[in-house]
Parts: structure tokens; sequence; C-alpha cells
């Protein structure tokens, strides 16, 4: 039978719309999230307020959840009023937060001793995407749940791939933001460049965007560094925690990563001036002090 109750937690910049598109295609959808209101705009748009993780998976077939880190998806997953205490057996939660690998395993080691069944499903395509309903998401775990969830995936995203066993997920994440990172500091180099070198930088970024210099950085981040817009999208302190994974599983495999590193340092500067709530276009400000 096709799934048509879903739950979502976290309804942050990438939650929120998420739940939001889950309800424009029709699912029945229970929220919740720490600071109650941000349920509001949800439960104006038709979802049932939950009063606890564990409250709305065991109303819910797919319980999702978009949290910041390993350490929240352990809580809200399997921690006091969590998700493992109400999630009936043969149900499905799907999280696509941005965690370890190995974070990503273990919780669904625990949750299958309860005959729930996990898959990991970090997602890419920032605030934009995740509006639009046009998320890649990159799926672990086995494949009667993810074939199972498709549809509900599909109302959230454009391109969905199953991609290994449990953790496989975020491990493609990973590979997404080491990608993600150096292209957003190619296009950091290439404004500062057209700016001191006395072209303007909206032209530059008009034509390369379309050139084979293109890129998603390119075309929906560097115009909001280019006029100084730097709310978030994405902040720089979650994609710190991103690059902090990447180094690790760097580090399991031996891998050396210099152009993430590098960002990773750069970052670093922006997150020393106080301004890791800024989005990480903000990384155009460290290219251009080292010109002065
Ligand atoms: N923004 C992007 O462009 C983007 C793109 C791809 C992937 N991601 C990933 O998606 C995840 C969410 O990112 P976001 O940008 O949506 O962040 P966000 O706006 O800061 O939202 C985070 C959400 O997680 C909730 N949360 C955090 N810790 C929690 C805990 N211990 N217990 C319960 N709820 C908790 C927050 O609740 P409160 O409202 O109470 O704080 C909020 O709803 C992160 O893993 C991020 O790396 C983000």
């Amino acid at each position: 039978m096709a799934i048509s109750r879903v739950g979502f937690i976290g309804l942050g910049i990438m939650g929120g719309p998420m739940a939001e598109n889950l309800l424009k295609a029709g699912f029945t959808v229970t929220v919740w999230n720490r600071t109650p209101s941000r349920m509001e705009p949800l439960v104006a748009a038709g979802a049932s307020p939950g009063l606890s993780p564990a409250d709305v998976a065991a109303v819910s077939e797919v319980t999702i959840s978009c949290v910041t880190n390993s350490p929240d998806v352990e809580a809200i997953a399997l921690g006091p009023a969590g998700v493992m205490e109400g999630a009936p057996v043969g149900a499905t939660y799907i999280d696509c937060s941005t965690i370890a690998p190995a974070t990503a395993r273990s919780v669904a080691e625990a949750l299958a001793h309860h005959g729930v069944s996990m898959l990991d499903a970090p997602v890419s395509g920032g605030d934009i995407g995740a509006k639009a309903g046009t998320l890649a998401i990159m799926v672990g775990g086995e494949s009667g749940p993810f074939e199972r969830s498709l549809p509900v995936l599909q109302a959230m995203g454009k391109t969905i791939v199953h991609v290994g066993p449990s953790g496989s997920g975020q491990v493609v994440k990973l590979c997404n933001q080491v990608a993600g990172g150096l292209n957003l500091l190619a296009a950091a180099e290439a404004i500062n460049l057209a700016r001191r070198a006395g072209v303007d930088p909206a032209k530059m970024l008009e034509v390369v965007s379309a050139g084979a210099a293109g890129s998603w950085m390119l075309s929906n981040l560097a115009p909001r560094a280019v006029k100084g817009d730097y709310a978030p999208g994405f902040m720089v302190d979650l994609m710190q925690k991103d690059l902090r994974l990447v180094m690790d599983a760097a580090n399991d495999s031996h891998t050396p990563l210099p152009g993430s590193a590098l960002v990773y340092q750069l970052f670093q500067s922006i997150q020393a001036e106080g301004r890791g709530s800024d989005g990480t276009q903000s990384l155009i400000d460290a290219i251009a002090k080292l010109s002065g």
C-alpha cells in the first residue's frame, strides 16, 4: 500500500520547506520542532503538530528528520521521547541531516532491533532546492525501504540515488561538500580578480556561469556574494561541521584532501570574525582580505 502518513522533525531552513512540499504532494503530515513557534507556518498550511519525535513517529509510516549534527540525530532518534519509542514495527525513519556516516550506521542498527528501518538520506541543493522541491538526495540503506519511500523522497527532490548500504548516503554527502566547497572557493577567487582588475563581477558571472566553468555555486551563491548579501542559505558554522566530518573521513581512509583543508581554514577566518551564522558566500571576504 502506498505511504500516506509522513512525519517531519526539524523545521529549519531546509526542513521547513521540505515538509511544506510533502503537504503540497498530498501526504498527511505531522510535524515537530524543538522551538515550537517554527511549527506555526506548517500547521497553518495543513500539518498536524506533534508533541515529541515519538508522538510524530507513532502516527507516521515514514518519519523524516532534518536536524543539525550527529548528537542531535541520536537524541531525536534514540533519546527519551525519540522516534524509537513511538515508531511502530515496519515503519521507516529517514534522516536528511548531514552527520557522521558511523552515527548513521549505529542509529540504523539500534532501530533495526526494534523493527524500524532507517535510510540515511542527506540532501544537496540548498534552501533554493528545498523550496523548489529539486534537491539531490543521496540515500544509504536497504533497497526495500528505499523503494517503498521513493514517492516521499520524490516530493522533496528531483535526483534521488540509492548509493549503497547504511552510511553510504552520508559518505556521498561528504564528497558533495568537498566539491561544493572548492567550487565556492573558485567563485570567490574569480569575483575578487574581476573586481581588482576593474571588471564588473556581475557581468563576469553572467557570461562565465554559462560556459565551461559554470557551476551551481557560480549561478546561485556567487551573485549573492557580489551583492554583499550574506543571509544564509547555508551557514558557515554548518559548513565547518561538514568539513570536520570530511577531515575525519579523510583521516580514517588516509586520503589527502589539500583543497578541502584550505577551504576549512578560510572559513575558520570568517568564524573568527564572529560570522559563523552568515551564509557560505561570505567566503568572498576571506579571499578579498588576502589582497588587502
Ligand atoms: N541549509 C542548507 O543549505 C543545507 C543544505 C544541505 C544540507 N543541510 C543540512 O541539513 C541539516 C539542517 O540544516 P538547516 O540549514 O535546515 O539548519 P537550521 O536552519 O539551523 O535548522 C536546524 C533544525 O534542527 C533542529 N535541531 C537541532 N538540534 C536539535 C536537537 N538536538 N533536537 C531537536 N531539534 C534540533 C532545529 O531546531 P530549533 O528550531 O529548535 O533550533 C532546527 O529545526 C544540517 O545537517 C545541514 O548540514 C543544509
